[in-house]
C-alpha cells in the first residue's frame, strides 16, 4: 500500500478549560488518584530525560522526554490506567455486593472483600498494553481477566498476558472487532467491560483509566518545574483512541494555563482525531495497514475528543518510517518502539517542515516536552 501523504489541522475549536474538564482531568482528580497510590504502595516515578542530541538535531531550546518504557515494569505508560480502573471497579461491584464502603486497604487485606474480587472477571480488548495493566490489576486482588486480541496483536503480548494470568482470546482483525467480542462476552458471561476508550453510553471506566494516566503528567510537571528551566511551550503527544493525550492536556492546562502548545501526533492511516476535529465531532476513519500498532485505532474515544477537541492546538499526522526513524534517532539514549517514539517523530517531521513549524510556532527558543510510550518490543 503507498504510503499515505502527512496531514495537519490548526484546531479551529479551541477554548480554554472548563470546569467540567476540570473535574474530570484536571488537579483535584489527579490528586484523588495520587491518593490512592500512596494507599496501594506504587512504584516510584519515572524519569524525565533531557535529550540533548535530539534538541540540536530540532534546533529548540530544550526537549525532553517522560520516560514510561518501564512503567511498573509492564514497558508502557498504560500500566497506569487499566490498573487504576481495575480498583476503581473493584471497590464499586464490592461495595454494591456487601453494602457497605471498600477502600483500597480492604481490597488488599479483608478477605471478605478478596473473596468477593475472586468471583468477578474483568475483560477487555487490547492491543497489548491496556490488557497487560488491566490484568495486573485484576491478578493483585485476585479477580479473573480475559483479554481479546485481534488477530495483528504480536503473539509476544499474548505470551505475556497469559504469563500474567490472563485469559487470551482472539477475535477479528482490527482493534473495533476484538472490542465487538469484549462487549459482546462481557453481555453474554455478565463480565465487566474495562475498555480504554469510550462511547455513549459507556464513560464511567475509559474515565477512571484516562484518571489513572494523569499519574505521569503530574510526575512530568512536578520534574520540569523543579528544574531551572522555564515551563514547556510545546507538548506533542501520541495518539490512538486518544485517552493518554486527553488526560496530558487537561491536566497540563489546569496546571499551567493556555500558554503552550499541545500537538496530539497519529499515524497516517489512523488519524481518527484530526479528522474528528476537522469536522467538530468523533469520526470514524477506514484506516489501514500501520506498523504502529498500539496506535492503530480507526474510533476516537468519546471522552478523549471531547477534551482534545477544544485543548488540543495542532493535529498532525507521522508515517511509519517517521516513528522507526525517531525510536532510531533515541537510541542511544532510551530503547523505545515505534509507537513509543511517535511523540518525538512529531516533533522532528514539525521542525524540518517549514509550514508546520510555523503552524506550532516552533523556534529555537522552544522548549519540547514527550512521552516515551513504550520500550522497544
Ligand atoms: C505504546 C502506546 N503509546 C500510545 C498509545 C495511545 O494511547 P491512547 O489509545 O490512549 O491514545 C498506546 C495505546 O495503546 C500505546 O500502547
Amino acid at each position: 500500500m503507498p504510503t499515505a501523504p502527512r496531514e495537519y489541522f490548526v484546531n479551529a475549536n479551541r477554548s480554554a478549560i472548563s470546569q467540567h474538564d476540570r473535574a474530570l482531568l484536571g488537579m483535584p482528580a489527579a490528586q484523588d488518584v495520587s491518593a490512592e497510590r500512596a494507599a496501594l504502595g506504587d512504584a516510584p516515578p519515572t524519569s524525565l530525560l533531557g535529550l540533548s542530541r535530539l534538541k540540536d538535531l530540532v534546533a529548540v531550546g530544550e526537549v525532553r522526554l517522560k520516560d514510561e518504557s518501564d512503567r511498573f515494569g509492564l514497558g508502557s505508560f498504560k500500566a497506569l490506567g487499566g490498573s487504576y480502573a481495575v480498583v476503581m471497579m473493584l471497590r464499586t461491584l464490592i461495595s454494591a455486593d456487601l453494602c457497605r464502603p471498600v477502600t483500597v486497604d480492604d481490597l488488599i487485606r479483608d478477605p471478605v472483600v478478596r473473596s468477593a474480587a475472586a468471583s468477578k472477571t474483568i475483560t477487555c480488548a487490547s492491543a497489548g498494553n491496556h490488557g497487560l495493566s488491566v490484568v495486573a490489576g485484576a491478578k493483585k486482588f485476585g479477580a479473573q481477566s480475559v483479554v481479546w486480541l485481534s488477530n495483528d496483536v504480536p503473539d509476544t503480548f499474548a505470551v505475556r498476558l497469559e504469563r500474567l494470568g490472563a485469559v487470551v482470546r482472539r477475535a477479528g482483525s482490527d482493534y473495533r472487532e476484538s472490542e465487538e467480542a469484549a462487549r459482546s462476552a462481557a453481555r453474554v458471561h455478565g463480565w465487566h467491560l474495562l475498555a480504554d476508550s469510550s462511547w455513549a453510553g459507556y464513560t464511567r471506566w475509559p474515565l477512571e483509566v484516562m484518571r489513572g494516566y494523569t499519574t505521569l503528567a503530574v510526575e512530568a510537571a512536578a520534574q520540569w518545574e523543579r528544574s531551572n528551566v522555564s515551563r514547556p511551550s510545546h507538548v506533542f503527544v501520541q495518539a490512538g483512541v486518544g485517552g493518554l493525550a486527553a488526560s496530558v492536556a487537561a491536566y497540563l492546562r489546569d496546571r499551567w494555563g493556555e500558554d503552550f502548545c499541545f500537538v496530539v501526533v497519529e499515524p497516517v492511516r489512523a488519524a481518527c482525531l484530526l479528522a474528528s476535529a476537522k469536522v467538530g465531532e468523533p469520526t470514524r476513519v477506514e484506516g489501514g495497514l500501520t506498523d504502529l500498532g498500539r496506535l492503530d485505532c480507526p474510533d476516537p474515544s468519546l471522552l478523549a475528543f471531547e477534551q482534545l477537541g477544544h485543548l488540543a492546538d495542532v493535529f498532525m499526522t507521522i508515517t511509519d518510517d517517521d516513528a522507526a526513524a525517531a525510536a532510531t534517532f533515541l537510541k542511544p539514549e532510551i530503547s523505545l518502539s515505534a509507537c513509543g517514539a511517535a511523540g518525538a517523530a512529531g516533533l522532528m517531521v514539525s521542525a524540518s517542515d517549514p509550514e508546520l513549524a510555523h503552524a506550532t510556532a516552533l523556534d529555537s527558543s522552544s522548549r519540547v516536552l514527550l512521552i516515551g510510550t513504550e520500550r522497544a518490543l
